[in-house]
């Protein structure tokens, strides 16, 4: 069956040596780590973990945030093997396309859009949140990021970092890398100052007697509470688990390190490297901000949208709370910008491929950057930022996000057994009960999620159905066998 078509791994190495589509390579493998940390850490961490904390988890929120991690560990672990075997732009797309076929491969270049452009969007909304609060406490006190329903701020983040993604990677890097330790600073700034407030007593309960929680119903209900008609709880022992399903958010983004694949000097052994390094530097930061804000401030009086600045505020230092949002303006931003650079990689190899109109795949003359792919990218991610609402998005980000992990865990099955014999830079242990707990926790978390999220994600699987029928099967390079150059020899000339 055509959809089942697969590209080789040869092929999709060849292709990054064509001179119209070849990217630049210098990026080493702290740059790699320097991205990830930039894309991981973000409104997670700034927002999530207090509304975790106060509604569902308590000062055990520190065991749902290791429980996602340990979810994103498994997963990051196939990333890498995965990368260091095709270290192609990309990502999870190109590397479902050699192991899963053309359809899959479809499927999950469709949820890296979610995960990346609609999750870019949802971000820069907190970042213009945050923007306006810092732009209030310095004295505008009237100012504001939205008129009507229109975030204006948002917006022109957005369009401010493409022009800098179009400018070229490493130039964005370099803005990337201060801010990026900036926003360390303030994360070790809040862990190092914090610990001179903990008050031992906030600790106990550790984890507070389970209760029931706000009476969801309807479309906004769990999808697995509505099949096993449970009644919904907040603390004990599953408030740890639902903690990690809305903290699953935080940890988003390390996966990104491998769509920059092509732009590595050695991807096969610096792609592992920025993956893993980057998921356990935010996963150790992380643990130690629970443990201090579950420590300064008790459980039920976090503040649910602003818990690290507030627990400043709250023991008295009112000035350290305004260096915090700014640590989070600058940390946001970073987040925005790693998500689209990703996002136009993934059009930019799908494009490449020809499920996607190849002009659009073409780079810049003297930037070396597709700037189409980037501008298509960009008018998107400014009507999603300008225009919907955060909390609409941020599951759809989730979904698409966990849907991608459980198809690259599969496929690095698939792809030990069709292709046993490709040189494996980085091996995961134990396949295949690694990557099949992987999947297990990652199709766990999803069914946490609401039934209205399950539907938004069915539709936009619809619609990208529409596109690969209607468009992209019969357009693929594999259909058309289209050269290297673009030309179409058993193809109509309009299909090039
Ligand atoms: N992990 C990223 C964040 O928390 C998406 O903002």
């Amino acid at each position: 069956m055509s959809v089942l078509r697969t590209k080789s791994i040869e092929q999709s190495l060849a292709d990054t040596d064509e001179p119209e589509y070849r990217l630049k390579k210098n990026l080493s493998a702290l740059d790699l780590t320097v991205f990830g940390i930039g894309v991981v850490i973000g409104a997670g961490i700034f927002t999530l973990t207090g509304r975790a904390a106060g509604t569902m988890a308590g000062p055990s929120i520190v065991l749902s945030f290791v429980l996602s991690g340990l979810c994103c560990a498994f997963a990051a672990l196939c990333y890498a093997e995965f990368a260091s075997t095709v270290p192609v732009s990309g990502s999870a797309y190109t590397f479902s396309y050699a192991s899963l076929g053309e359809l899959i491969a479809w499927i999950i270049g469709w949820d890296l859009m979610l995960e990346l452009l609609v999750g870019a969007g949802t971000v820069a909304q907190g970042w213009s949140e945050y923007a306006q609060l810092l732009i209030q406490q310095l004295g505008a006190k009237g100012f504001s990021a939205e008129i009507g329903p229109f975030h204006w701020l948002a917006a022109l983040l957005v369009l401010g970092l493409c022009v800098l993604i179009t400018v070229g990677i490493k130039e964005s890097l370099r803005v990337n890398m201060v801010l990026v330790f900036l926003k360390l600073f303030i994360v070790l700034f809040v862990i190092i100052a914090g610990l001179f407030f903990i008050n031992g007593a906030n600790y106990s309960p550790f984890i507070p007697p389970a209760r029931p929680g706000d009476q969801v119903s309807g479309l906004a209900e769990p999808l697995l509470q509505a099949v096993l008609g449970m009644q919904p709880t907040a603390f004990g022992v599953f408030g740890i688990f639902s903690g990690a399903a809305l903290v699953f958010f935080a940890y988003i983004g390390f996966d990104v390190v491998a769509t920059t694949a092509e732009e590595a000097k050695n991807p096969q052994r610096d792609l592992p490297i920025g993956i893993i390094a980057s998921l356990i530097i935010c996963t150790v930061l992380y643990c130690a901000v629970c443990l201090v804000i579950t420590g300064m401030v008790r459980y039920d009086k976090i503040d649910p949208d602003a818990a690290l600045a507030e627990a400043f505020t709250t023991v008295g230092h009112g000035w350290m709370a305004t260096i915090i949002s700014a640590g989070a303006v600058a940390g946001l931003m970073t987040v925005v910008l790693t998500l689209m650079t990703g996002a136009s990689r993934v059009v930019f190899a799908m494009s490449r491929d020809h499920l996607l109109p190849p002009g659009l795949g073409t780079l810049h003359s003297s930037f070396k950057t597709p700037y189409r792919v980037i501008a298509i990218i960009g008018v998107l991610g400014v009507l999603i930022a300008g225009f919907i609402p955060e909390d609409w998005l941020a599951d759809m980000v989730n979904i698409g996000t966990l849907t991608a992990f459980i198809l690259v865990s599969i496929g690095v099955i698939v792809l030990r057994r069709t292709r046993p014999d490709l040189p494996r830079a980085f091996r995961v242990p134990g396949v295949p009960v690694i990557p099949i707990i992987a999947a297990l926790i990652c199709f766990y978390l999803t069914i946490n999620l609401s039934i209205e999220t399950w539907l938004r994600f069915l539709v936009w699987m619809v619609i990208g159905f529409v596109i690969y029928f209607g468009y992209s099967r019969t357009h693929s390079r594999l259909a058309t066998g289209a050269d290297q150059h673009g030309n179409a020899p058993t193809a109509p000339a309009d299909q090039s």
